[in-house]
């Protein structure tokens, strides 16, 4: 059964979509059968995966019982498109409402080694879907002014899901993204997430790097269009496998790191 992983947040511009390619890109690169789920209406994981617009059946058609989870997979991902919007207001009045996705990826979940769920920017009822359906959730949180009630709020339906109809849910961590460490606002807000969440924050930050809107906008994975900029993604994989008892896997990351970061950064490693 794949390990599911929901990343998530209180709000859209935190990193979430990138997070979801660049772990997807990295935790394939060491061998793991990855699958990526796009539910956010807006389809921005499904761009970055350059899935073809037209492409059917999507998440909706899926979280609408029109189409099986199995039919819908596009290459490496479910996609989805403004349609989800709709299916999720009819989602709503229907009983069963919140376990819809998890009783959907049955059949996939046994198909692949990590299934990575892109949330959208609201914690509504896909957010609260993916939720139920993942094993681990990820919040990812930018170094902003209310960003420790924003990940606040997060937890609170990362303890609803749990607490109600998800269990064995896990948190798997919280991650300092789209970061200016050389900023002390960053630095502060780094400390305040490790108060408030001991043993939980990644020590990983994805710093801040332009590459990343460029890589978007060619639908290239960090690694393969600007490898240098991707580094922290290598290192926050190996944090996740770490976290899920994969360290085997993690080892194979130095290879990763030698086939895709210049000379001059491998020499600066440890
Ligand atoms: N580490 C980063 N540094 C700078 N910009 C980033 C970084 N990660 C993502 N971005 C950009 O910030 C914007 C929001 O990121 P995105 O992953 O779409 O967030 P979300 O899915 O939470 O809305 C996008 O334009 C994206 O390309
Ligand atoms: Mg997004």
């Amino acid at each position: 059964m794949a390990v599911t992983i929901a990343v998530l947040s209180q709000k859209g511009g935190t990193g979430k979509t990138t997070t979801v390619r660049s772990l997807h890109d990295v935790l394939e690169r060491v061998g793991l059968d990855v699958l990526s789920i796009d539910a956010d209406p807006q389809g921005n994981l499904s761009d970055y995966f350059d899935v073809d617009p037209t492409a059917q059946p999507t998440l909706g058609e899926v979280l609408a019982g029109q189409a099986r989870a199995i039919d819908a997979v596009h290459g490496q991902v479910i996609p989805a498109n403004l349609g989800l919007a709709e299916a999720e207001l009819v989602l709503a009045g229907k009983i069963g409402r919140e376990v819809t996705l998890r009783n959907a990826l049955r059949d996939v979940k046994r198909r692949h080694d990590v299934i990575l769920i892109d949330c959208p920017p609201t914690l509504g009822l896909l957010t609260v879907n993916a939720l139920v359906a993942a094993t681990h959730a990820l919040l990812s949180t930018q170094a902003q002014h209310f960003s420790l009630q924003g990940v606040e709020q997060a937890m609170q339906i990362f303890d609803l899901a749990r607490d109600t109809l998800n269990p064995e849910l896990e948190l798997l961590g919280v991650l300092l993204n789209i970061a200016n460490m050389r900023t002390r606002h960053a630095r502060e807000t780094l400390v305040a997430l490790q108060e408030r969440f001991p043993g939980k924050v990644f020590d990983t930050v994805i710093r801040q790097s332009i590459a990343y809107a460029e890589s978007a906008e060619r639908a290239r994975p960090i690694l393969d269009y600007r490898a240098e900029r991707g580094a922290d993604y290598i290192d926050l994989a190996a944090e996740v496998l770490d976290r899920l008892g994969m360290s085997e896997r993690a080892s194979r990351l130095d290879e990763v790191r030698r086939e895709t970061l210049p000379p001059r950064l491998l020499e600066a490693m440890p």
